[in-house]
């Protein structure tokens, strides 16, 4: 089906007239390629498929002692499933999604693994071959997308809320899968008419156990979207705004007045990606003369209260928000001068090459001001992303941050990932410390889990992919203590590829 009309040879043109796409950048991988590339570089190990859909073992220690009272479960998600039916896709964030689950018993670690059974993926075992668009690439003769959620992938997050855990995409419903199992259960519906509506992939849980979440709706007229959803898991608020042009915002902030959602002014054009031939990535634009725009929401009524204008850049994540008396809202931002990182960089190893010339997000503190005034700078330099906070500071002032942290692609030189380090950073002081993996170890997200009462007492779980073992990894790191290296290594008899977000259960 063709939304909106457009044929096949006006989308084309459409997309020839985008000045970031390069050369090639819109096709699928080929296994050919992908093989020749890792058989250059084994770091691309980290977006090669598993090799089976279900794995599950126990962590064998490498060095050091686990903590005793560390129990609990981690839960990760990240797109998996980048090879199927001989067809490999063209993005990093296209895979079909795989949740893992590290638990600890206080002894040792267990790993469980599955590729998600979507309705897309189902859909898609029965035709025999991959036919549904994924987030940057469109199999050859796709079918009709009627629904967001007949593309969910469920590949991005993992949330645990109410008795339910969940699997997130940000373009539809959360999945609620079966965390002994990990058989899925199907799409949450928070209520009957906001059934399918999307729901983000990076919800913030406040003290009280109430969880805040955006949504992101571009058909058939671009909306913004806010769920509030009590300690119970049911939803206590909904609130809606029409924002036009809109694109992607993949994350927010929350304060203990208001949630603010920062838009970057990389803007869905409807008319490309109602050709059916375009994929959701490139069916945006990067328009740079919109800037970035605040809109700051009322917890309490969830309608906006402000808008604040702030110079163009494209971010993913935020660290935490908070506020002033006055009312000066703060927040920090993993931003880019533009998002050639996920147009170009992130297909670049789908297609076999280890190439990151424009992956920059830098750490940087924005202040909105009552008065309607806006300032960013900088606050700390290198290339930072995949920040997590003490859980117990969202929404309230925080002082440390972990991060991902790399010098910048033109010192970190040929040999490494951008990201090779995990930090803690001060808001207000820079890099307070960091350890370095070492070449052959590729860091995901660290995970924060508290211990102490004080902010950053606790422990830092990070996942890791050994290159050279072609193994993946576990690290268990005091969170005060980073630059003396982890206090704990493990490692799994089998490679997994690079995810993305996870959460921590104690228990
Ligand atoms: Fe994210």
């Amino acid at each position: 089906m063709n939304h909106f009309g457009l044929s096949r040879r006006n989308a084309l043109r459409f997309l020839a007239s985008a000045p970031l796409l390069s050369a090639g950048a819109l096709r699928a991988g080929t296994a050919e390629e992908f093989a020749a590339g890792l058989a250059r570089d084994r770091r691309l190990l980290a977006f090669a498929t598993p090799r089976a859909r279900e794995v599950a073992a126990p962590l064998r220690t490498v060095a050091g002692r686990l903590p005793a009272e560390l129990t609990g479960t981690l839960w990760r998600n990240g797109p998996a499933e980048h090879d199927r039916f001989g067809h490999r896709y063209g993005h990093w964030f296209d895979g079909d999604g795989m949740l893992q689950a590290f638990t600890f018993d206080g002894t040792g670690v267990t790993h469980r693994g599955r590729i998600l059974d979507t309705p897309k993926r189902r859909r898609e075992t029965q035709a025999g071959r991959r036919v549904l668009p994924a987030f940057g690439t469109v199999p050859p003769d796709p079918d009709a997308i009627r629904r967001p959620d007949d593309m969910n992938a469920a590949n991005t997050s993992a949330l645990a809320h109410g008795e339910r855990l969940l699997a997130l995409w940000e373009g539809g419903s959360a999945l609620e899968v079966d965390p002994e199992t990990l058989a899925t259960r199907g799409f949450v519906r928070w209520r009957d008419d906001l059934a399918g509506l999307p729901f983000g992939a990076h919800p913030k849980r406040e003290r009280d156990g109430t969880v805040w979440n955006i949504g992101v709706v571009i058909n058939p007229r671009p909306m913004l979207l806010l769920y509030r959803i009590g300690p119970a898991g049911t939803l206590d608020g909904f609130g809606h705004l029409p924002v036009d042009p809109l694109g992607m915002v993949h994350d927010f902030v929350v304060t203990e007045r208001r949630l603010v959602a920062l838009l970057p002014p990389f803007v869905v054009e409807p008319e490309r990606f109602a050709s059916g031939h375009t994929s959701f990535l490139d069916a945006h634009a990067w328009r740079p003369e919109l800037g970035t725009r605040a809109l700051v929401f009322d917890k309490d009524t969830l309608a906006p209260v402000g808008r604040h204008a702030l110079p163009a850049g494209f971010h993913f994540h935020h660290g935490n928000g908070w506020e002033e008396r006055d009312g000066t809202i703060h927040l920090d931002v993993c931003q880019a001068p533009d998002p050639q990182f996920v147009l170009r960089d992130l297909r670049a190893p789908m297609h076999g090459e280890w190439r990151f010339p424009s992956v920059h997000p830098g750490y940087r503190r924005v202040a909105l001001r009552p008065d309607g005034a806006a300032l960013i700078d900088d606050a700390a330099p290198g290339v930072t992303e995949f920040p997590r906070i003490d859980p117990r500071r969202v929404g309230l002032r925080h002082r440390r941050v972990f991060v991902l942290h790399g010098p910048g692609p033109t010192e970190s030189g040929p040999a490494t990932w951008v990201l090779q380090r995990i930090a803690s950073l001060d808001p207000d002081g820079g890099v307070v410390e960091h350890w370095s993996y070492p070449p052959h170890q590729l860091p995901e997200e660290h995970v924060f889990v508290p211990r102490g009462p004080a902010e950053g007492d606790g422990w830092l779980l990070g996942p890791f992919l050994d290159v050279a073992r072609r193994e993946g990894g576990l690290h268990v790191f005091d969170a005060r203590r980073l630059a003396d290296g982890p206090l704990w290594e493990g490692t799994l008899p089998y490679p997994m590829p690079l995810g993305l977000h996870g959460t921590f259960v104690a228990g």
